[in-house]
């Protein structure tokens, strides 16, 4: 699959023409604006990512990588050495602004790999990161396109599709993780109903999935979250579709607040529920779902933050993880751009994870 400029100008997260600066389409705004944002300081990205401006585990991945490449431009005069501490001390300080998601620190980290093995300058070395901040950007297009592929294998034409938060081309590149088999079918003519949980407290289902899904012409229906339950029993879902923040070794995954419950539905339904994820994702270094670091946001989120006035009193105690962890048994499968990942996933995920790394030795 051949990638151009064209279609990395396309995604909500890109480098801008001159090269200098991230840009992204600010998704706090959305859907009642587009606004495109232009990143060129750290700060400026560390509050995007913590934001949610840019948001979604793959978005926030690549938009890290094209970080790391413009705080590297920007101090490519410096000695090696001190242009590598600095770029190291940058790099942690991005990794701090969103725990959950492992896409951010694998980006940081792979992009400081470069920048610690590719020998000469600091100017030699950000022209490395150049290089690679492109390479995980084209690299996330096509494994969208794969989960895509693999995703639309799983469903019949006509099929209802629920979904939960936002795993579209907003938060990824193109079609997106979860909606990517649903992008893909309208594509080749084939037609779903989706279902999108609207995703509170902030709303990510009805201001980004139904707004995407909508905008392309495809039949979506915008639930509460609490109204998933009743279409399930109506019989009006053959599936379920989310997307992940991190998969640990043995399948159970971080995901949007509320993925977990939905899981339990779709089980007690006897409804096929799906997590579609990037191998980007995937993280084996946390054994299960117990090692994941839950994100807890400002509780301002639940009380005003959406409404013209507050709609709880004013210092009343809110708690508000963003995130939560579905244990696998509740999963049907994992589709990750090297296939589907079908029970005992501790087997399958090591055997993927160990093939991705076999193939990245051998280029
Ligand atoms: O807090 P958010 O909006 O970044 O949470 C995003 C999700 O939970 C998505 O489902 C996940 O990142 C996958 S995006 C392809």
């Amino acid at each position: 699959m051949d990638i151009t400029n064209a279609d990395r100008l396309a995604c909500s997260v890109h480098l801008s023409p001159d090269a200098q600066a991230v840009e992204i389409i600010d998704q706090t705004q959305l859907p009642n604006r587009t606004v495109l944002l232009r990143l060129t300081t750290l700060a400026q990205v560390y509050d995007a990512i913590r934001s949610l401006a840019v948001r979604g585990a793959p978005a926030i991945g690549i938009c890290a990588g094209y970080a790391m490449y413009i705080l590297a431009l920007q101090k490519k005069d410096l000695p090696r050495e001190r242009f590598l501490e600095a770029l190291e001390r940058d790099g942690e300080y991005l990794i701090s602004s969103r725990p959950t998601a492992v896409n951010l620190a694998w980006a940081v980290k792979r992009m400081l790999r470069v920048a610690a093995s590719t020998q000469g300058t600091a100017e030699d070395v950000t022209k490395q990161l150049y290089l690679e901040s492109l390479a995980i950007h084209d690299e996330d297009i096509r494994m969208c396109r794969r989960i895509a592929e693999y995703g639309l294998s799983l469903v019949k034409p006509g099929d209802g599709i629920l979904t939960h938060c936002n795993a579209g081309p907003l938060a990824t590149s193109r079609y997106g993780t979860a909606t990517g088999p649903i992008f893909l079918g309208k594509e080749r003519g084939i037609d779903f109903h989706v279902f999108a949980d609207e995703t509170r407290p902030l709303l990510q289902g009805a201001r980004l999935t139904s707004y995407e899904l909508h905008k392309a012409g495809i039949d979506v229906t915008l639930i509460c979250d609490n109204m998933a339950s009743l279409v399930m029993r109506q019989g009006r879902v053959q599936a379920v579709f989310v997307g992940c923040d991190r998969i640990a070794a043995n399948g159970d995954f971080a995901n949007k607040i509320g993925t977990s419950g939905v899981a339990i539905l779709a089980k007690y339904y006897g409804i096929p529920f799906y997590t579609l994820g990037p191998t980007s994702t995937i993280d084996m270094h946390c054994k299960s779902g117990s090692d994941i670091t839950i994100e807890e946001r400002d509780g301002e989120e639940i009380r005003s933050m959406w409404y013209a006035e507050p709609m709880a009193p004013a210092g009343v105690k809110c708690f508000n993880p963003a995130f939560d962890v579905t244990d696998h048994t509740l999963l049907t499968a994992i589709v990750t751009d090297r296939g589907i990942v079908y029970p005992p996933f501790a087997e399958g995920l090591k055997k993927i994870m160990e093939a991705s790394t076999q193939e990245e030795n051998n280029t």
